[in-house]
């Protein structure tokens, strides 16, 4: 079974952007850190990350269409793509939200998810740890 964690915009960018709010971790260290918790739980993990739009929500058809399990950290499009919300209300195996940053304490543009309805659970503000906790929750409910 595969865990597909799809990160859109900007974090690509982690370890250099805004290092107080995002931490250290780059994403190259975040797939790392992914994969070998993966290992450690005995299934596979693919992370992706994009800037685009469209092929998020084609990365989010391709889980829908497979039955895979996702963990999404949408970044700013959690708070206004409906685009991003369709593709995830059409997936079919649990879908964990996650965001390093705690969005709830930020600007009051950030309180409000378009995702958070059509996931299974969120986790917020935990920074990076937060994926490995989704992908646990993931090989707890036995859906990887
Ligand atoms: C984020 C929070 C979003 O508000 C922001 O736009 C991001 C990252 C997080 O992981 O804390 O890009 O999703």
């Amino acid at each position: 079974m595969k865990v597909l964690v799809l990160n859109g915009p900007n974090l690509n960018r982690l370890g250099t952007r805004e290092p107080l709010i995002y931490g250290s971790t780059t994403h190259a260290d975040l797939v790392d850190m992914c994969e070998a918790e993966g290992k450690t739980l005995g299934f596979e993990v693919e992370v992706r990350q994009t800037n685009h739009e469209g092929e998020m929500v084609e990365w989010l058809h391709e889980a829908a269409d497979a039955s895979t399990p996702v963990v999404l950290n949408g970044a700013a499009w959690t708070h206004y793509s409906i685009a991003v919300r369709d593709a995830c209300s059409q997936l079919t195996a649990p879908l964990v939200e996650v965001h390093i940053s705690n969005i709830h304490q930020r600007e009051e543009f950030r309180h409000h998810s378009v995702i958070s309805a059509v996931a299974s659970g969120v986790i917020v503000g935990l920074g990076v740890e937060g994926y490995l906790l989704a992908l646990r929750w993931l090989s707890l409910k036995g859906s990887a």
